[in-house]
């Protein structure tokens, strides 16, 4: 009797696994590039050009890539890039949106009244933040009188 029990699960065990392998043959997932969770940022961006901006964010703001992004559910020694879980990623889509209609609405805007000036100077993360991750209100004080 016991080793009849015995074969059944045997034989369960190796039906889930089949169905378990053929599942895992037949799933185009891994194949195909995972899809990215870009809500500003232009979604065919290349791979070049969004390594490059990240790394200027990182520079811009002096802070690591952790700062902004959260750490992968499956390794925790490892940062998920596509992950909303850190809220400084939504502040930092805010700044995005702030920084591109600043220089859509206004600087794109303005006629220089120099004719010697061939381009607009834009406003960039480095505009305002200067190396911190919070920009420096205190770099100028007013004293009331
Ligand atoms: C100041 C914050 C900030 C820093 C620092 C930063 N990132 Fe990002 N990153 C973002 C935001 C915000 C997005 C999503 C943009 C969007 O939604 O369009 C993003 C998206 C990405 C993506 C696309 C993920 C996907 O598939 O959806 C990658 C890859 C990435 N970052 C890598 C990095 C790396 C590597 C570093 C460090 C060199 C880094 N980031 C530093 C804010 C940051
Ligand atoms: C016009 C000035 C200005 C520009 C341009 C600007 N920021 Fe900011 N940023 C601020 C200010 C002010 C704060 C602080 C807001 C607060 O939390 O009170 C801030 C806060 C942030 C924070 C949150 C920091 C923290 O620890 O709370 C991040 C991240 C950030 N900015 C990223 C960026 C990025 C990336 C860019 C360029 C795409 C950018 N900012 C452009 C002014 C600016």
């Amino acid at each position: 009797m016991k080793s009849t029990n015995r074969n059944k699960y045997a034989i369960v065990a190796l039906i889930g696994l089949i169905t378990f392998a053929s599942i895992a043959a037949i799933s185009p997932k891994e194949m195909q590039p995972r899809e990215r969770n870009l809500k500003v940022l232009p979604k065919d961006i290349s791979h070049d050009s969004l390594d490059h901006l990240m790394d200027y964010y990182k520079v811009a703001l002096n802070v690591k890539c952790g700062y902004c992004h959260t750490r992968s559910e499956k390794n925790p020694k490892k940062l998920d890039m596509a992950a909303d879980g850190n809220p400084i990623k939504e502040v930092t889509r805010k700044m995005i949106l702030m920084t591109n209609e600043m220089n859509d609405k206004y600087i794109h805007s303005i006629t220089h009244p120099s004719s010697d000036a061939t381009q607009l100077q834009l406003v960039t993360c480095n505009t305002c933040h200067r190396g911190k991750a919070k920009p420096d209100v205190a770099a100028i004080s007013i004293k009331e009188d």
